[in-house]
Order: structure tokens, then sequence, then C-alpha cells
């Protein structure tokens, strides 16, 4: 089997992004992702991302460099990279959440 990478960064966003914007990048992002073969999940909250991209290294390493370039967005920080055997986001050319306020504080801790 390729090796797959998963890799997660988080940033934080330069403006806040309307639905509108995020639905228009997400929409593209996932043809790309699809063309590449990389899935994922982009969580949005508070002005900050959080995504996780994975894929074969060289996809995953194109796309990663898109978008730390991006302007949408600045302190980009990688937290983690890592080989993994099987994708966790199969089927999700890029899922995405936006937990509200009471989803979160309705979970313990
Ligand atoms: C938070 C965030 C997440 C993004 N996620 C993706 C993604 O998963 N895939 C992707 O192709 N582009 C994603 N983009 C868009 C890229 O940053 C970039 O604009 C796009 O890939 C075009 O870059 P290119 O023309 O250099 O390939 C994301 C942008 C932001 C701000």
């Amino acid at each position: 089997m390729t090796s797959l990478t998963s890799l997660v960064y988080m940033s934080v966003a330069v403006d806040e992004l309307t639905d509108h914007d995020l639905v228009a990048m997400l929409r593209e992002a996932r043809l790309r992702n699809d063309a590449l073969g990389v899935s994922g999940l982009l969580l949005a909250k508070d002005g900050r991302f959080l995504q996780v991209l994975e894929g074969p290294a060289w996809s995953v390493e194109d796309r990663f460099a898109a978008i730390e370039r991006d302007p949408r967005h600045t302190e980009v920080q990688s937290l983690s990279r890592e080989q993994i055997e099987s994708r966790r986001f199969d089927g999700w050319a890029m899922a995405f959440g936006s937990p509200s306020d009471a989803d979160v504080l309705d979970e313990p801790g």
C-alpha cells in the first residue's frame, strides 16, 4: 500500500469569513483535493482554523504549501505530521465543522 501522510495545522483567520466565503472556499478546495487524492477535516471556530490534510505525501505537501501562502489566514502552525496506514476521513474531500458554543458547552470537560 502507498504510504499516506496526515498533517494537522492551526491558523488564525485574517478577517471574519462570511458563510458565503467559507462555502466558496470549500467548494474549490474540495475539487482540488479530490483531484489530488487529499481528504481531511476543516474546523472553524472563533476566528481560528484547525485542519487535517491526509493523502499521498506529495499531494498533502503541495496543498499545505498553497494553504500556507493564503492571505486569508496567518500564524499557520503545523502541529503534527505523521505516516498513517489508512485514512481517517475517507470519502471526505474536506469535511467541515463549525461547532457552536452550545455544542461545545454540552460536552463534559
Ligand atoms: C483555512 C483554509 C483551508 C484551505 N483548505 C484547502 C484545501 O483543503 N485544499 C485546497 O486545495 N485549498 C485549500 N485552501 C485554499 C488554498 O489556500 C489556496 O487558495 C488554493 O489551494 C489555491 O492555491 P494554488 O492556486 O496555489 O493551488 C484553504 C484555504 C484556507 C484559508
